[in-house]
């Protein structure tokens, strides 16, 4: 608590790069969590994404759907599908609330936009 306080009160007063990184850190954490939570979803919905989907950063082998990595959908796009389901896929709406869906859309978008 005291480095933390420290290191805000130097920031404030010294470089405004370093300050500007600090503020904006809650958001990186609010981020980092909605990822962690994403990613387990993606094994543990039901049913699971990785029983149908292939996504390398969750580790899924899924073959029934698009290979995620390869769409490369973004939050929105995902969003729709869990909302509404598409084609053979289920609507998550009634196991999976909107923080959930919210999670697991930004995960989606940004792991399989990974290289
Ligand atoms: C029972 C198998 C199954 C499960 C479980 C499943 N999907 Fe799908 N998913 C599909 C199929 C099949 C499609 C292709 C539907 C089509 O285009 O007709 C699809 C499509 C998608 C798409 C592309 C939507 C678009 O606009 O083209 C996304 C994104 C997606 N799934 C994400 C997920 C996520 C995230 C989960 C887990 C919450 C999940 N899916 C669970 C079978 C599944």
């Amino acid at each position: 608590m005291f480095t933390m306080k420290h290191l805000v009160h130097t920031a404030l007063l010294g470089s405004t790069l370093l300050g500007s990184a600090l503020l904006s850190a809650p958001a990186f954490a609010d981020e980092a969590a909605q990822m962690a939570l994403g990613k387990k979803l993606f094994a543990t919905a039901t049913p699971a994404c990785a029983l149908c989907h292939t996504l390398k950063d969750a580790g899924a082998e899924g073959a029934i759907g698009p290979v995620l990595d390869e769409l490369k959908p973004d939050a929105a796009r995902v969003a729709r599908a869990l909302r509404d389901g598409i084609g053979a896929m289920p609507s998550f709406k009634a196991t999976l609330s909107e923080a959930d869906i919210a999670a697991l859309s930004l995960y989606v978008s940004k792991a399989s936009a990974k290289k």
